[in-house]
């Protein structure tokens, strides 16, 4: 049997699900190899839309090619920027948005989330987000701007007022090598 919590990513899923509705407006601010683009498609199905934004070109590409086999790309808006421009781009109210934060797997692994942008987007999501919506956010530390990035989204999401936002921090408390670690936050 599939284990419920036996990753972090699934374990944001678990989350995700409780909130979305057919016709929901969602965002994935990491695209990177499509996959949870595609469970957000799958949510939201043919009236919502998922808006998924990521730096590369071939996480861009990969989600595309992701999508499209599986026939539900007309259910995403792709943009290959930075997520700091989500609002830019997004003027729905969204029920969800996820961060999958780190690098592309198996690609250039300079190229990652940093803890300046992580938060920009952050808020701007943040702005965008409906009551009883819900962000999700893994962390990844085991590499030194990951540590950084954690500090600062650790700094961030203590400042967000608790009668607007449930903040809540997992982590797995019997994992070796710095487990990842899931931040769900919750607009009351
Ligand atoms: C761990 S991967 C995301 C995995 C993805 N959600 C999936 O389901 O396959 C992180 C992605 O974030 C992207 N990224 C890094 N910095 C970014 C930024 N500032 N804006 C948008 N995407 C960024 C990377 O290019 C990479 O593809």
């Amino acid at each position: 049997m599939k284990s419920l919590f036996g990753s972090i990513t699934d374990l944001s899923k678990f989350f995700i699900n409780q909130v979305i509705e057919p016709g929901d407006y969602v965002i994935d601010a990491t695209a990177g190899n499509g996959y949870d683009t595609l469970f957000l498609a799958n949510l939201i199905v043919d009236k919502g839309k998922v808006f998924s934004f990521d730096i590369q070109k071939q996480a861009i590409e990969n989600t595309k090619k992701l999508l499209s086999k599986k026939g539900i790309m007309h259910r995403v808006n792709l943009y290959h920027t930075n997520h700091i421009y989500i609002k830019k781009y997004v003027h729905n109210k969204i029920k969800a948005a996820m961060f999958n934060l780190g690098y592309l797997p198996g690609s250039d692994h300079s190229i990652m989330t940093r803890g300046e942008s992580t938060i920009i987007a952050l808020k701007q999501v943040l702005e965008l987000l409906l009551p009883g919506g819900i962000v999700s956010i893994c962390l990844y530390y085991g590499h030194p701007e990951g540590k950084e990035e954690l500090k600062e989204v650790f700094s961030f999401i203590k400042t967000l007022d608790y009668k607007i936002y449930n903040v809540l921090k997992i982590d797995y408390y019997n994992k070796i090598h710095n487990p990842p670690i899931l931040i769900i936050i919750e607009k009351r």
